[in-house]
């Protein structure tokens, strides 16, 4: 019986997947030797694909499920620089950060405007105020200083004590003008098909399993086929090499989207609740009317019960809006950085012809088109200006904030503890259940099929060796540490890792 992530997750495939034309891109027959290879088919990816290509590079995209089939074909898909009270904590740095901040997400809400119109892409595209909103009167002095701090940095910011269309009453709100919203897949696979216009190759199903840093660099695919490449970009979301320890200066983020058709006017504006854990909302066009999208009850990922987050998230969802029904259902990850500040730049400390980007704190469509853009230009010898708010090798003391204590303690702690647990066995797995079983080094990821069938693997994940949990909704093993992502069969579906789960008798 085949358990591959889509038979069993398909009624988690976001609406956005399901609701555009699929890409086709072949793997490569052949070796390849370019100017740039693109490590990755997300936003950052084939942005910097399609700019890089367009100032005259050979460039090669290789990207190792479906264009898109990553956090950039899984999220809210708002294009905005409001995220929720950033400016305030960013100031803390340095105001000149924080303006850099600003400007690097209102350059990439121009580019993506920018290339909607130039290459006529119909994908929502649609202009509308973004707010972060409270409901309680003890949270308005925060967002009134958020309000603030971003006017002065010249972004489009106000203090509004009414949102005007939400159906409950809030206490106060900070409002972006002239952000946007828009539907992620139909973009980006219009600029994956403008990329590939301008020269660039562009391939699927071809996973990246290891990076040589010589000159050129040289990347091996998993079916063995070898890339020489005067620079990389490692557009994986979290880089796929460890070095410069990007797993433990972010941390990944689970949070889930639901589509819901309601019986009241669906609000226009796009929203965030400043509550832990946010709830973020927008409106969405389909075919089929306009509906409305809640996201939110975010936790580390690996670290949650899924199906509990979604009847969360739906009970929030049902408190105040008039749900006729749900009509989808999704969730991804994304890598918070400790700093607040996303990493752009050479893999440091790796050779200066290796750049990624990552830790775009759940706000990567801007920020990741601005450094999609960015990673192309140094590829190409550009000046990229504000480079260093960015730089991975800042050294800004995030050792010892409590985000980056509490989340390595914690990673430490999944660890050790979850090898010395003792585990009952798999007897009493229904159809379609999921647990690991056994102790030690020896514990095994167990899934009984809908025929009975017990399907099983080694538990140690392949990144670093946390032991994987089981996936209550979309049925697959999540990795409690870093993010990494399993199907039932072991292959995987997110990195870090890049090595499927063994089988296990
Ligand atoms: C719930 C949620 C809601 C969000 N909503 C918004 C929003 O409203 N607005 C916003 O701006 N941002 C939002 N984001 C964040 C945004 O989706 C991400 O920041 C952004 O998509 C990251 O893009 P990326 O290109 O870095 O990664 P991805 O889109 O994940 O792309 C990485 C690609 O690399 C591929 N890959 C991985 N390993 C390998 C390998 N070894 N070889 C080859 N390919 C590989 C993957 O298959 C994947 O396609 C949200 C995030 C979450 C979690
Ligand atoms: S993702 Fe790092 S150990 Fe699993």
């Amino acid at each position: 019986m085949a358990i591959t992530p889509e038979a069993t997750g398909e009624r988690y495939l976001s609406y956005w997947l399901k609701s555009a034309e699929p890409t086709g891109y072949q793997p490569p027959d052949l070796d390849i030797d370019c100017d740039l290879a693109v490590v990755g088919g997300g936003i950052v990816g084939v942005t910097a694909a399609l700019r890089a290509a367009e100032l005259g590079a050979k460039v090669a995209l290789l990207e190792a499920r479906r264009i898109g089939s990553g956090a950039s074909g899984y999220n809210t898909a708002k294009v905005s620089s409001l995220h929720a009270l950033t400016y305030t904590r960013l100031i803390s740095i340095g105001e000149e950060t924080a303006r850099a901040y600003g400007e690097l997400n209102e350059a990439g809400l121009a580019a993506i405007a920018g290339n909607v119109e130039r290459f006529g892409i119909e994908c929502d595209f649609r202009r509308k105020p973004n707010f972060t909103y409270t409901e309680d009167e003890g949270g308005v002095a925060a967002i009134r200083e958020e309000a603030e701090v971003a006017q002065r940095l010249g972004l489009p910011a106000s203090f509004t004590a009414s949102t005007g269309e939400l159906p409950f009453g809030v206490a106060g709100a900070v409002r972006f003008e002239n952000q946007a919203e828009f539907h992620p897949l139909r973009y980006l696979y219009a600029l994956a098909a403008a990329a590939s216009e301008a020269g660039a190759a562009l391939h699927e199903g071809t996973r990246v399993v290891s990076i040589g840093q010589g000159e050129p660099c040289e990347l091996t695919t998993e079916s063995g086929r070898r890339v020489r490449a005067g620079h990389a970009i490692l557009a994986t979301h979290l880089p796929i090499l460890d070095r410069g320890l990007y797993f433990a200066r972010t941390h990944a983020e689970r949070s889930y989207a639901l589509l819901l058709r309601l019986r009241e006017a669906v609000p226009r504006g796009m929203y965030l609740s400043d509550e832990s854990p946010a709830h973020s909302l927008r409106a969405v066009p389909t075919a089929d009317g306009e509906l409305f999208m809640i996201g939110g009850e975010s936790h580390k990922a690996g670290q949650g019960d899924a199906a509990e987050r979604y009847r969360a998230l739906e009970r929030w969802a049902r408190e105040r809006f008039e749900v006729a029904s749900v009509e989808h259902r999704w969730a991804t990850h994304d890598h918070i950085p400790h700093d607040g500040l996303p990493f752009i730049g050479r893999l440091w400390p790796f050779a200066d012809r290796v750049l990624t980007a990552t830790g775009m704190k759940k706000w990567g469509l801007a920020m990741g088109t601005a450094a999609g853009g960015t990673l192309a230009d140094r590829t190409l010898g550009r000046e990229t200006p504000a480079a260093e708010h960015f730089a991975p090798e800042r050294l800004h003391p995030v050792a010892g904030t409590p985000s980056f204590v509490k989340q390595n303690a914690d990673d430490g702690f999944r660890f050790f503890v979850d090898r010395l647990r003792k585990r009952g066995g798999s007897s009493a797995l229904r159809p379609g259940e999921g647990r690991v079983v056994g102790s030690g080094l020896g514990q095994r990821a167990v899934y009984r099929d809908q025929d009975g069938e017990l399907h099983s693997l080694s538990a140690r994940c392949t990144h670093l060796g946390c032991i994987v949990g089981f996936n209550t909704a979309e049925r697959t093993w999540d990795c409690p540490c870093h993010g990494s992502r399993f199907g039932l069969d072991g292959e995987v579906i997110e990195g870090p890792a890049v090595n499927p789960l063994e089988p296990k008798a």
